[in-house]
């Protein structure tokens, strides 16, 4: 099938985007709904015999196999021996889901409760600090256990009503102590979130802000949460059972959010919002679960994504939101789909046969236009570029920003597509009154090749549950691009080595003696850092 696009799309390589809106209906054709949102695709280069040939893709996978398996909580995760059963953390009907012949739902929806009952006294102030009630909620994690909270956190700023929330997770002691500086640590609540609690990151900063909390507060364990697995560990901690929230082996550290990794998230905008934010994925699920596969958004997102990385060859993939709230979006995507799908072998241990996952970047619109957009424009390599945007903001009093900011939106997916050709630039030039040999080398800067493809999501405004609806739908996306691709989406093996070497450095350059062991490179490194 892959061999089968690969001739599709050298016979229509180079044909015009814009010749396929000669079918009067493929605005409507390539575009599909799921409850409120609009995924508009009609913008590439997929026509129907591509469509339905990406489709013969997906009916030749383990696709309809595995999708039951993932939310029924067979061990999926094969490299791990565990279930990827993230979607059962948003199952708020209940319905059973077993484990190793156990239902996993009643464990499931007492932490919920229990994280209900802790924000609940966080925000009411009936749970206080040393100094009385909480102004300023610190959530310390890295990856899965920041990202997710950071960015829906910000997503979700208008429906905050608790108290302030900070998130600490790189290692470099400047993030600790920026943050921190500001608060008070007796009415301070850390959070810390680690799925493991090993990782040297979060441990380190944990410590950092214990030791902190403890030059004025008596006891500061007692202003302390934990949410892991590691319940040994966490118990070691000093952190009393009350205010340790576990979760199990079988939610993956960037599918974490939706459980107790989501505390920070749900103190901010209170336990009813974050429960809508739930009930907006698990819509998503059921539609996952029940659409025909041309009208089912996640796959069809991965199937414009497989096109335009595995087939045509356009390597990495922009996220544009132009919700300024989504501005930690494309770093979130990036763990979810790059530490899921960036990988070099299949689940048979062999390389995979047509490339990993993309490399996946951005930055809200329109702050990008006024930085990377020229490249996409451009630059000489194409981007296929994701565009998400709410048809209506949350600042009814700034209606004529939120207007200029939808027709920015459009205007570059409108950009992309159409291009401007030389003779149009050769007038744009004339019209300066430039003419003659530097008409000629003018006019060719100011031309777009265009016929470069993009994807709109749009959406009527961001609310929890529409940012669960969207959130929900990328991870069913790499889901599908991982069983297209046969990667294991769900385990994360790459990121060990550099973990590995970083143990074996930090006595080397305690110490200042690198040994022969180490290149020299690294040598020569380590000698600079010592000399200042
Ligand atoms: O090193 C990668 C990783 O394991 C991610 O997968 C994970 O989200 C992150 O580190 C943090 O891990 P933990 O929640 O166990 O601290």
């Amino acid at each position: 099938m892959f061999e089968a696009l690969k001739s599709q799309f050298k016979k229509i390589d180079g044909r015009k985007i814009t010749s396929l809106f000669a079918d009067e209906n493929r605005a409507t054709e390539f575009s599909l709904r799921s409850g409120d949102i609009l995924f508009d695709y009609s913008k590439t280069n997929i026509d129907a015999k591509t469509r339905s040939t990406l489709l013969d893709l997906l009916e030749a996978s383990s696709f309809y196999q595995k999708r039951t398996d993932m939310f029924s909580g067979a061990k999926i995760n094969q490299t791990e021996n565990r279930a990827v059963l993230h979607t059962a953390l948003r199952n708020l009907d209940g319905h059973l889901i077993h484990v190793d012949g156990h239902d996993i739902m009643p464990e499931i929806l007492a932490t919920l409760g229990a994280m209900q009952t802790f924000s609940e006294a966080v925000r009411t102030g009936a749970y206080t600090g040393q100094g009385g009630a909480i102004t300023d909620v610190v959530n310390i994690g890295i990856g899965g256990s920041d990202l997710g909270p950071a960015m829906a956190a910000l997503a979700l700023s208008p429906y905050h009503d608790g108290p302030a929330c900070h998130f600490v997770s790189n290692i470099d002691g400047a993030h600790i102590a920026d943050t921190l500086r500001a608060f008070n640590p007796e009415k301070t609540l850390v959070i810390v979130a680690s799925k493991t609690f090993t990782t040297i990151e979060t441990m380190t900063n944990a410590k950092t802000a214990f030791d902190w909390m403890a030059k004025t507060v008596q006891d500061p364990a007692s202003q302390f949460v934990a949410l892991s697995t590691a319940a040994d560990k966490t118990a070691a901690f000093g952190i009393s059972a009350e205010r340790i929230f576990g979760f199990a082996d079988w939610v993956g550290g960037r599918y974490s959010l939706w459980g107790p990794i989501g505390l920070s998230l749900m103190i901010a905008i209170g336990p009813n919002n974050f429960k809508a934010f739930l009930r907006g994925a698990q819509s998503m699920d059921q539609h996952f679960l029940t659409a025909n596969p041309q009208d089912n958004m996640p796959v069809m997102l991965a199937l414009v994504g497989v096109w335009h990385n595995q087939i045509c060859g356009y390597h990495t993939r922009a996220v544009l939101p132009y919700d300024q709230r989504l501005a930690h979006l494309p770093a979130y995507l990036q763990q979810l789909e790059m530490e899921s799908n960036g990988k070099r072998v299949n689940m048979e241990g062999e390389d995979v046969s047509y490339g990993s996952g993309p490399v996946v970047w951005g930055e809200p619109g329109t702050n990008g236009q006024h930085a990377f957009y020229q490249l996409i424009h451009q630059g000489t390599q194409i981007v296929p570029c994701e565009f998400l945007v709410a048809a209506k903001g949350h600042e009814p009093n700034l209606g004529h920003h939120h207007t200029l900011l939808l027709a920015n939106c459009l205007a570059q997916s409108q950009a992309l597509m159409l291009g401007r050709s030389l003779s149009v630039a050769r007038a744009i030039v004339a019209a300066k009154g430039i003419s003659g040999p530097k008409l000629d080398q003018q006019a060719n800067h100011h031309v777009f090749e265009g016929n470069r493809p993009s994807t709109t999501l749009i959406y009527p405004k961001l609310t929890p549950g529409m940012l669960g609806n969207i959130i929900a739908l990328y991870e069913h996306r790499v889901f599908v691009e991982g069983i297209v691709l046969n990667i294991n989406s769900f385990d994360q093996w790459g990121v060990e080595l550099g973990k590995e070497l970083a143990s074996a450095l930090e006595p080397v350059l305690k110490s200042g003696e690198a040994s022969q062991d180490q290149d020299p490179s690294t040598r020569n490194l380590v000698k600079f850092i010592r000399a200042q």
